[in-house]
C-alpha cells in the first residue's frame, strides 16, 4: 500500500468551480481544479503529487510525441442520494490499465497507487462531482513515456497523471452507425485490447469519412475479412436479436471494457438469454430486415449505453423501431440506479471514496 502521506499536494488558490453549470455541461470541455501526477525514474514510480491543473511541459524530442507510447483509462463518479461521492469499479479499471501497459513496454502502476491517487484526488475535487441527472465527473488516468530520445525502443520514463472533468451525456441523441469493411481498426496480434492513444488515433480517419455520409460513428469488423463485427471505437456494441442479447466476445482485437461485462452480469442474472460469440455482420443485417433486430447499442464509461437508431451498410440503411427500445432503458437505469446508490449495489461495485 502505498502511504498516502507520500502524496504531496498542492492546493489552487483559484479555483475554477463557478465555471460549472451543472445543468450545461459539454464533454470534456472544462476540468476539474486538480490533477495527480508520479514519475517513473529508475525503475520506481517516485514524486507523487497533486497540483492544481495547468499545462505540463515535455521536451520536444518526447518519445510519446512521436511514437505514440501512452495508454489510458477512463471511470466515472457519481453522488448518491446521501450526497457522498461513488467510484464506479475502480479496481477494474486498475487491473486493465496494467494489461495495456505490459503491452506498450510501460511499467505496471500498483493498484495501490493509482486507489490512492484516485481516492485523494476525487476527495480534494469532490465539489466538482455533479449530482443532475445523468451527469457524473468523468476521471481519466493515463500514462505516458516521457523519454527525451527519437530512436525507437521503449521508454525508461514515465509519467502517470489522472484529470477528471464533470461530464453530461457523451451521445446528446440515439447513434447512427455505419459497420465498416474497408478500413481496420484492430487485427490479430495488434494492439486492439489495449486502451492505447494510437488506436484512437488510427480510427479518425474512417470515422471522418463516415461522418462525412451523415454517421455519428463506426461499427468496426474483423481486420481479416471484414466479416464479424468487433466495436465501435468509444464503446462495444450489442445487440438484441429476438429475446437474445449478443455481443461480440472481448478477444485480442476488441476492448474487454468494464460497462461491456456489468451489462453481462446484470442480463445473466435477470434470466435473459446471453451469448458471447462471433456475430457475423450477415446475421445483424438478416435480423434487421427480417424485423428480428429488437435492439442495438453501444456500451461504455463515456457513452454508457448508446442506443442505436440506424445501421449502415452497403449503401443500405436499417433504422431500428425506437418503440422497441426496452432492455437498452431498463439496463440503464439499472445500472445508474447501483452507480449513484438508489439501489443495493450487490455486485459490490461500487467505491466509496
Ligand atoms: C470511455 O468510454 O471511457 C472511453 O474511453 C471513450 C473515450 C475515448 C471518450
Amino acid at each position: 500500500m502505498i502511504d498516502t502521506q507520500t502524496i504531496r499536494i498542492q492546493e489552487t488558490p483559484n479555483s475554477r468551480i463557478n465555471e460549472l453549470d451543472e445543468n450545461n455541461i459539454p464533454f470534456g470541455k472544462l476540468y476539474s481544479d486538480h490533477m495527480f501526477m508520479a514519475d517513473y525514474k529508475d525503475g520506481e514510480w517516485q514524486d507523487l503529487r497533486i497540483e492544481p491543473y495547468q499545462n505540463i511541459s515535455v521536451s520536444p524530442a518526447n518519445t510519446t510525441l512521436h511514437y505514440a507510447i501512452t495508454i489510458f483509462e477512463g471511470l466515472k463518479a457519481y453522488r448518491n442520494p446521501q450526497g457522498e461521492v461513488v467510484v464506479f469499479r475502480p479496481q477494474a479499471n486498475a487491473k486493465r490499465l496494467n494489461i495495456s501497459a505490459e503491452r506498450m513496454c510501460i511499467p505496471d502502476v500498483p493498484e495501490s497507487l493509482f486507489m490512492e491517487a484516485l481516492t485523494e484526488l476525487i476527495k480534494l475535487d469532490s465539489s466538482w462531482v455533479p449530482s443532475a441527472p445523468n451527469t457524473s465527473l468523468y476521471i481519466r488516468p493515463f500514462v505516458f513515456g516521457t523519454d527525451e530520445y527519437i530512436g525507437i525502443r521503449p521508454s525508461e520514463n514515465f509519467r502517470f497523471m489522472i484529470i477528471t472533468c464533470p461530464v453530461g451525456a457523451y451521445y446528446s441523441q440515439p447513434v447512427n452507425v455505419k459497420i465498416e469493411t474497408e478500413f481496420s481498426r484492430a487485427f490479430e496480434g495488434g494492439t486492439g485490447f489495449a486502451k492505447a492513444g494510437g488506436n484512437y488515433a488510427a480510427s479518425l480517419y474512417p470515422a471522418k469519412l463516415a461522418q462525412e455520409q451523415g454517421f455519428h460513428q463506426l461499427i468496426w469488423t474483423d481486420g481479416k475479412n471484414h466479416e464479424y463485427i468487433e466495436e465501435s471505437g468509444t464503446m462495444n456494441v450489442m445487440f438484441i436479436i429476438d429475446n437474445t442479447l449478443i455481443t461480440a466476445p472481448a478477444s485480442g482485437t476488441i476492448l474487454k471494457g468494464i460497462t461491456r461485462e456489468s451489462v453481462l452480469t446484470i442480463a445473466r442474472d435477470w434470466g435473459v438469454k446471453v451469448e458471447e460469440r462471433p456475430v457475423a455482420v450477415k446475421e445483424i443485417i438478416a435480423a434487421a430486415k427480417e424485423g428480428r433486430l429488437k435492439e442495438a447499442f453501444g456500451v461504455g464509461t463515456a457513452a454508457t449505453i448508446a442506443p442505436i437508431a440506424k445501421i449502415g451498410f452497403e449503401n443500405e440503411v436499417y433504422e431500428l423501431d425506437d418503440s422497441q427500445r426496452d432492455f437498452s432503458a431498463k439496463i440503464l437505469k439499472e445500472l445508474n440506479d447501483i452507480r449513484t446508490g438508489i439501489i443495493e449495489d450487490k455486485y459490490g461495485w461500487t467505491y466509496k471514496v
